[in-house]
């Protein structure tokens, strides 16, 4: 067993325990190989949020299923929170492909469980209150962004989510282990850091809170640029608003999602806040960080959604005036309470509501970029654009995807530019006249 290809679904945190695996690996003597065909063994990373986000795992299993037949010996795992979600059951139903089935809580095994399943099925899907890995290193990408899980787990149980049964009981890292992470980062040359967790700004290692990891990760040096994602509305103290306020590093920028506007729908689906509690949590981050780009959640047609209830949701869209929104139709997921709630809104229905908030937050977004045209925008540089020769691309510190001529500016570093058109989801830049008159911002040099 020497060579190990990774393919990540779902959401960032698994982008980050994908890390975590290939970190786990490499210090085992393993090494990641890029394409399956290359690979002893594929491990599937995967997501339960939605029966959509199964059902693409299902369809690539059924590839890796030709892929085997040509290689008996390569051997196939599933991880993350589908495995948790389906456990052992997997094994059977995918008998003619999969070798291994391992949750979000069995990675520091993962070179012993790899050589296992070459030989047998292996399943580990036991949950560890306790595990939070904050003792391994990951292996990271290239780029200019870390990611660093802070929290792993949910206590919130969203009647709708299956999250606490796939990732188990919410735990925090430590200050201290995070701030060795954000610090060792830096010296690899990233130069920004986003925290992750399910409910980040829940987080909380018995001493201190997020809105102190936030002051204590502020003062590492070398590093440009802290973001953090999904906080939890209600846990969107003053402590931690005043700490995303003053930080200089924090960016200005919150995901903070609502998931529906209409109280009796926030409160079916146990979001602990009503409208009117949501609405303060935005006019006190409003009024704290200027500039702030907010984007959000929404799920349409859950058990008992109305027209009216609906049509709340759509008003408050228009309200808020978000940057952007993840817009999503419910799906019914099994372990969850609301699985058990007969559905009320049609396929159908869904549809049509959903395209209704995805043309409003499409014109808003528009409209939102727009606001950027004629103003000078800071880009920290992450490399050439995909598309458009000659261009580089970068993020502003509103996580505004920014286009500009090739400058030579080097990934990692800052640059000022002047945006001179935008798009619902790109801002199109020239070097800042005023930028060109003064000297480039003295950078820490870091290897
Ligand atoms: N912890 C984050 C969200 C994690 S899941 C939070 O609480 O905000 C990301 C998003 O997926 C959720 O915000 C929700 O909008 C959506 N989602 C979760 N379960 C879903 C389901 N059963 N059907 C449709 N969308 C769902
Ligand atoms: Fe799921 Fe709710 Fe936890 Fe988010 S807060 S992960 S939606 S249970
Ligand atoms: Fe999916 Fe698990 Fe993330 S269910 S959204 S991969 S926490």
């Amino acid at each position: 067993m020497q060579r190990v290809f990774i393919e990540t679904y779902g959401c960032q945190m698994n982008v980050a325990d994908s890390e975590l695996m290939a970190g786990v690996l490499e210090r085992a003597g393993m090494s990641l190989a890029d394409r399956p065909e290359d690979a002893d063994a594929v491990i599937l990373n995967t997501c339960a949020i939605r029966e959509h986000a199964e059902q693409r795992v299902l369809g690539r299993l059924g590839e890796f299923a030709r892929l085997k037949r040509a290689r008996p010996g390569l051997v196939v795992g599933v991880a993350g929170c589908m495995a948790q979600h389906l456990r052992k059951r997997l094994l059977d139903t995918e008998a003619r492909v999969l070798d291994l089935v391992v949750g979000p809580d069995g990675y520091r095994n993962l070179p012993d469980l790899l050589r296992r399943a070459a030989g047998e099925p292996v399943a580990h899907v036991r949950l560890d209150r306790d595990e939070t890995y904050g003792d391994l290193e990951p292996k990271r990408g290239d780029g200019v962004r870390a990611w660093i899980t802070v929290q792993r787990g949910c206590d919130k149980f969203c009647t709708y989510c299956v999250v606490p049964y796939t990732r188990g009981r919410e735990r925090s890292l430590s200050l201290g282990e995070l701030l060795r992470q954000v610090r060792d980062a830096v010296a690899h040359g990233y130069r920004e850091i986003v925290f992750l967790g399910q409910t980040v700004n829940s987080f909380h290692d018995g001493t201190h809170d997020f809105a102190d990891l936030l002051r204590a990760t502020d003062q590492v040096e070398g590093l440009l640029r802290i973001r953090f994602t999904s906080p939890h509305p209600s846990d969107m103290t003053p402590r931690v608003i005043a700490a995303i306020a003053e930080c200089e590093k924090v960016c200005p920028q919150v995901h903070l999602p609502l998931q529906s506007a209409s109280d009796p729908v926030l409160q079916a689906m146990r979001r602990t806040y009503t409208l009117a509690q949501y609405r303060e949590v935005v006019a006190a981050l409003r009024s704290a960080i200027p500039g702030l780009a907010l984007s959000t959640d929404i799920i349409v047609g859950f058990p008992g959604e109305t027209e009216q209830d609906f049509e709340r949701t759509f008003a408050y869209l228009r309200e808020a005036r978000y940057d952007s929104a993840f817009l999503f139709k419910y799906s019914a997921r099994p372990d969850t309470k609301s699985f058990l709630w007969p559905e009320t809104v049609t396929e159908a229905e869904k549809g049509t509501r959903l395209e209704r908030l995805i043309a409003l937050q499409l014109s808003i977004s528009a409209e939102r970029n727009d606001e950027w045209l004629g103003r000078d925008v800071d880009v920290l540089v992450e490399g050439p654009a995909r598309r458009g020769e000659g261009q580089l691309y970068g993020r502003s510190p509103q996580f505004k995807a920014v286009v500009f001529p090739n400058d030579g500016t080097p990934r990692g570093e800052l640059r000022r530019v002047r945006v001179v058109g935008a798009t619902s989801n790109t801002l199109l830049a020239v070097r800042s006249p005023r930028d060109a008159e003064r000297p480039a911002p003295a950078l820490v040099s870091i290897g």
